[in-house]
C-alpha cells in the first residue's frame, strides 16, 4: 500500500474517502407517537420537522463506545490492520472527559498491533468536528509528514435535548471513514469555502448536563446565513481557482448537515435563491420563470420571509427530490447525530443508487457546527466500478445499513422519556454500573461496562457479529 520512499513520494492523487462505516443505536422512538405523548399537534414532528424516527442510547453507551464500534467495524470491513493506520482524528461535541481525548480511548483497539505511532486528536465545535477530522486526515495525506499509511476520521455524538420543543431533533450515532489516495470519493483538491463566526446559537456551558443551551430560531438563522456565505464563497473560488462557473447544476447531489429534514429542504431552496440573486437581472426571468416578484429580494432580510421561502421551496422541489432527498434516509430515521449527520447523509446517498449511477457524480457538501464553524466543499465519485474497485468495496461495505435500520427495536415514548431521565440522573456518576442490558444492542457493539470510583471508564464488546452481519 505504501508509496513512501526515503521520505519522498509522489504527491498522492485522488485523495478522499476509501471506505465508510455507520453505527446508530438499536433503539428508536416513533416521532408520530412522540407527538401524541408530548401533546403537540399531529404532524408537528413528522411533517413540520420532517422526522420519522429518533434513535437514542441508554446508559450503557457513550461517545467512546460509539467510536470504538464504528472504528473497529471499519477496520474489519476494510480488511486492513491497525498497523496500516498512521492518523486517527475524532470529531465530537459529546464530552465525557475535559482532558482525555476520545482518540486516546480508541488506541485500545490498536494495542495488539503494537502500533502507537498514530497522529491526531479530537476536534470540537458542535456538529462541525467530523469535517475538521476529515480535512485534517486529507491534509496529512497531502503533506510532507505522510508516511504512506491510511488515515481514519471518526465522528460520533449523542444528541439529547431537555424536554421541550428541541427534544424531537435529537439522535445518536457514529460514522468512521477510511481516508487515503485512489479513493472512491475524491475530495476536490484546492477548492472549499469556510465561514466562521462568534455567536451563541447553541452551546454547552453546563458541564454537569448533557443538554445544550439552544436558541432555536437563532440557530436556524445562523445555519442559513452560513450556508449563504459558504456557497457564495465556494462559487467565487471555483471561478477564480478552477475557471468553473458554479450553480446548482454543477452538482449531481447536494448534501447538508441535517438538524432536521425540513431545514434541509429549506436549505436547497436557499441555494436556489442564491443562484437567483447572483444571476443578472436580464437573465433571471428566463432562468427562473414565475419568480419576477422577487427581483428585489435581499438575502440577509429573507431568512424568515415565508413568501420567499415558500416560492423557492416550490421552485426547487424537483431539485430537492433529485439531488438531496435520497441523502435524508438516515437523518429522518435516526435524527440529528450531530458530527456524523452530514456523513450519515453521504452514506444514505451512496446506498440510494447503484455503482453505475454513482460513477463520476459530483457531490456538494455543507457542514455546519453552531457557535459557529461551517464549510462548503465538494467531492467526485470515482468512475471505476470494477468489482474490486474502492467504489464497489464501499458499496458492499454499506450493504447492511437498511436492514440494520429496519431491525431496530421500537420503544414507547414513556420508556424513552424514562431512559432520558436515567441518563440525566447518572451523568458523570462514579462509581457506576449501567443498568441497560448489552443484549439489547446490535451484535458486535462496544458498550460501557462500568465507571470506577476514579471515573475511569471500562468498555466491553456485546455478543460477537455472526456471519459478518451485525
Ligand atoms: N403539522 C405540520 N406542520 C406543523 C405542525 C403540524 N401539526 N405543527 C407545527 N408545524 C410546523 C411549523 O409550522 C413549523 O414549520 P416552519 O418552520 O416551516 O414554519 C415547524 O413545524 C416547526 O414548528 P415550530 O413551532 O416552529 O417549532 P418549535 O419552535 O417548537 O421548534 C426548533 C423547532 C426551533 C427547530 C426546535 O426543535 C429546536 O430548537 N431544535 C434544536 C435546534 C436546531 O436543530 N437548530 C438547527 C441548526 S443548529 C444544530 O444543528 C443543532
Amino acid at each position: 500500500m505504501s508509496s513512501m520512499v526515503n521520505g519522498s513520494h509522489d504527491w498522492p492523487q485522488n485523495v478522499g474517502i476509501i471506505n465508510m462505516e455507520i453505527y446508530f443505536p438499536s433503539a428508536f422512538v416513533e416521532q408520530s407517537e412522540l407527538e401524541s405523548y408530548d401533546g403537540v399537534s399531529a404532524g408537528k414532528y413528522t411533517i413540520g420537522l420532517g422526522q420519522t424516527r429518533m434513535g437514542f442510547c441508554s446508559d450503557n453507551e457513550d461517545v467512546n463506545s460509539l467510536s470504538l464500534t464504528a472504528v473497529s467495524r471499519l477496520v474489519k470491513k476494510s480488511g486492513i490492520s491497525y498497523g496500516d493506520v498512521g492518523r486517527l482524528e475524532v470529531g465530537t461535541e459529546t464530552i465525557v472527559d475535559k482532558s482525555k481525548s476520545v482518540k486516546s480511548v480508541l488506541m485500545k483497539l490498536f494495542e495488539d498491533s503494537g502500533n502507537s505511532d498514530v497522529e491526531g486528536v479530537d476536534n470540537t465545535n458542535a456538529c462541525y468536528g467530523g469535517t475538521a477530522a476529515l480535512f485534517n486526515c486529507v491534509s496529512w495525506i497531502e503533506s510532507s509528514y505522510w508516511d504512506g499509511r491510511y488515515a481514519i476520521a471518526v465522528c460520533a455524538d449523542i444528541a439529547v435535548y431537555a424536554k421541550g420543543s428541541a427534544r424531537p431533533t435529537g439522535g445518536a450515532g457514529a460514522v468512521a471513514m477510511l481516508i487515503g489516495k485512489d479513493a472512491a470519493l475524491i475530495l476536490d483538491r484546492g477548492l472549499r469555502a469556510t465561514h466562521v463566526q462568534h455567536v451563541y446559537d447553541f452551546y454547552k456551558p453546563d458541564m454537569s448536563s448533557e443538554y445544550p443551551l439552544v436558541d432555536g430560531p437563532l440557530s436556524i438563522q445562523c445555519y442559513l446565513a452560513a450556508l449563504d456565505k459558504c456557497y457564495q464563497l465556494f462559487c467565487q473560488k471555483a471561478l477564480k481557482k478552477k475557471n468553473m462557473s458554479c450553480d446548482l447544476s454543477t452538482f449531481d447531489a447536494v448534501l447538508f448537515h441535517t438538524p432536521f429534514c425540513k431545514l434541509v429542504q429549506k436549505s436547497m431552496a436557499r441555494l436556489a435563491l442564491n443562484d437567483f440573486v447572483k444571476t443578472s437581472k436580464d437573465e433571471r426571468l428566463a432562468k427562473f420563470p414565475g419568480m419576477d416578484k422577487f427581483l428585489e429580494v435581499e438575502l440577509e432580510k429573507s431568512y424568515f420571509d415565508k413568501e420567499v421561502e415558500k416560492a423557492f421551496m416550490t421552485f426547487s422541489k424537483d431539485l430537492f427530490e433529485a439531488k438531496t432527498k435520497p441523502s435524508l434516509n438516515v437523518a429522518t430515521n435516526v435524527g440529528n447525530m450531530y458530527t456524523p449527520s452530514l456523513y450519515g447523509g453521504l452514506v444514505s446517498y451512496l446506498c440510494s443508487i447503484s455503482p453505475e449511477e454513482l460513477a463520476g457524480k459530483r457531490v456538494g457538501l455543507f457542514s455546519y457546527g453552531s457557535g459557529l464553524v461551517s464549510s462548503f466543499f465538494s467531492l467526485r465519485i470515482s468512475s471505476d466500478i470494477a468489482p474490486m474497485s474502492p467504489l464497489s468495496m464501499l458499496k458492499r461495505s454499506l450493504n447492511d445499513v437498511q436492514s440494520r435500520l429496519e431491525s431496530r427495536t421500537k420503544i414507547p415514548p414513556a420508556d424513552f422519556e424514562a431512559i432520558m431521565q436515567l441518563r440525566e440522573s447518572v451523568h458523570h456518576k462514579s462509581p457506576y454500573v449501567p443498568v441497560a442490558k448489552p443484549d439489547d444492542l446490535f451484535p458486535g457493539t462496544w458498550f460501557l461496562g462500568s465507571v470506577d470510583e476514579k471515573h475511569r471508564r471500562h468498555y466491553d464488546l456485546a455478543k460477537p457479529i455472526q456471519n459478518g452481519h451485525a
